[in-house]
This record gives structure tokens, C-alpha cells and sequence, in this order.
């Protein structure tokens, strides 16, 4: 990346490679890859399963039934689907909205990685299992949803699947509880930045890696 690249400019970039991408063979039957959308600097990434049937017709994530829940969600918390980065797992719709493959989340692997450097975010809320697993390899769903894991300078946090939230009024009842533990979870990191904890727990890993600079960037998390 040129020095003078912007986040949002890799954003654009992955964007456009994403549109034109046939690395698995989702490719196949999509109408729209849907490589993901928002805002940077709130510092806070959902990350989904894949698109579904109007995600797949708008290139936008999250606009069916399930966008209309994580739209609540967001709310109950004073959050916008605009002030956060939402995207999925893999870019292109599953047929039928079957479960992402094995090997088409691993094609898709990299765009992911790729979006998660340049954003940078402070929280990765991940939504369903598939998301899930890149974070909390072999964790159960049911055993760890809104705990959150502090590693890497952020908070990594389980939430069930909206779509799962559509299904079962308990597990709806569970995202509400998770959600609104978010802004306490963001003053914990705060809190966990400010006393060195992400120094120590990769002392050794990185020489440049003061308090100052993890410091969590003056916009991040300032939503809550
Ligand atoms: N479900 C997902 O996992 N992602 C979307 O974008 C829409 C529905
Ligand atoms: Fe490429 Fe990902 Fe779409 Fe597969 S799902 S074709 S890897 S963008």
C-alpha cells in the first residue's frame, strides 16, 4: 500500500476486486457480489455469513429481514448501519442460501483479512457461526455469545445470527442483551489500552508497540 493510500481508498479497491472475482465457484450463480459497506473510523466491524436474496440483488449487505433486526439492534444502542463497517464472511450468495463451503470461505479469506487491516476496527462483532470460527476456532455459539475476547488491541464479540433472531424469540431476546453490552465492553478495551494490557500480552512480538501508539484512535469508539 502507497503510503498516501487512505483506508477508504483500500476499501474501494477490495470493493472492485470483489465485483469482478471468480476465485470460487460462488462466482457461479451470483447477480451481485456484495464485497461490504460503512463507515471506518467508529472502529466498530460486523462481520455476517453471506449474502442472501436481496443482498444478492442490491450488492449490499444486510438488507433483507436480517438487515431490518441488526438495524434494531444498532439502534438499541444509538448506532446507525452507517456509523459501522458490515460485511460477511463470503462475498457471494450461497445457492438457496445453503451454508458457505469450507473452501469458499477460505477463497474468500483474503478480502476479509484485507478489509479487517485497512479499517483497523477497535470491536469485530462477529454475526453467526461461519464469523464466528475465523475468531473463536471450535467454540459453541449457544456457550459464548456476547462474551467478549480481548486480543490483538480489540474486542472480539460473538453474537448469534440475526437471521437465527428471526427464528426464535429467545435468541432474539439474547442479541438485544448482547448488543447492549457494547458500550461497556468499549470502555473496557478503553480501560485495558490505557493500562498496557495489549503491551504485555504481546511483549516481545513487537518493539514499537508502546501504549501510545495502541492508543484507540480519538474517533474510534467516541459513539458510545
Ligand atoms: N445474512 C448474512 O449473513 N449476511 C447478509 O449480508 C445478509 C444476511
Ligand atoms: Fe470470490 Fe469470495 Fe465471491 Fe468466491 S465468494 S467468487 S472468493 S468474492
Amino acid at each position: 500500500m502507497a503510503a498516501d493510500t487512505t483506508p477508504e481508498q483500500v476499501l474501494e479497491q477490495i470493493g472492485a476486486e470483489v465485483r469482478e472475482c471468480t476465485a470460487c465457484g460462488l462466482c457461479a450463480q451470483r447477480t451481485k457480489a456484495v464485497p461490504g459497506e460503512g463507515a471506518l473510523k467508529s472502529g466498530i466491524m460486523f462481520i455476517g455469513e453471506g449474502p442472501g436474496f436481496h443482498e444478492d440483488r442490491q450488492g449490499r449487505p444486510f438488507v433483507g429481514p436480517a438487515g431490518k433486526l441488526l438495524e434494531e439492534l444498532l439502534a438499541a444502542v444509538g448506532l446507525h448501519r452507517n456509523q459501522v463497517f458490515i460485511t460477511n464472511v463470503v462475498k457471494c450468495r450461497p445457492p438457496g442460501n445453503r451454508d458457505p463451503q469450507p473452501d469458499e470461505i477460505a477463497a474468500c479469506a483474503d478480502y476479509l483479512e484485507r478489509q479487517i487491516a485497512a479499517i483497523d476496527p477497535r470491536i469485530i462483532v462477529t454475526l453467526g457461526r461461519f464469523s464466528m470460527a475465523r475468531f473463536f476456532p471450535g467454540a459453541k455459539i449457544s456457550a459464548i455469545h456476547g462474551e467478549p475476547k480481548y486480543a490483538d488491541g480489540r474486542a472480539y464479540v460473538p453474537f448469534y445470527h440475526p437471521a437465527a433472531g428471526l427464528r426464535a424469540t429467545s435468541v432474539k431476546q439474547s442479541l438485544f442483551e448482547d448488543i447492549q453490552a457494547l458500550p461497556a465492553i468499549a470502555k473496557r478495551l478503553k480501560e485495558l489500552h490505557a493500562a498496557g494490557y495489549f503491551d504485555r500480552q504481546e511483549a516481545g512480538a513487537d518493539a514499537d508497540n508502546t501504549a501510545a501508539a495502541n492508543e484507540p484512535g480519538e474517533d474510534q469508539l467516541s459513539l458510545f
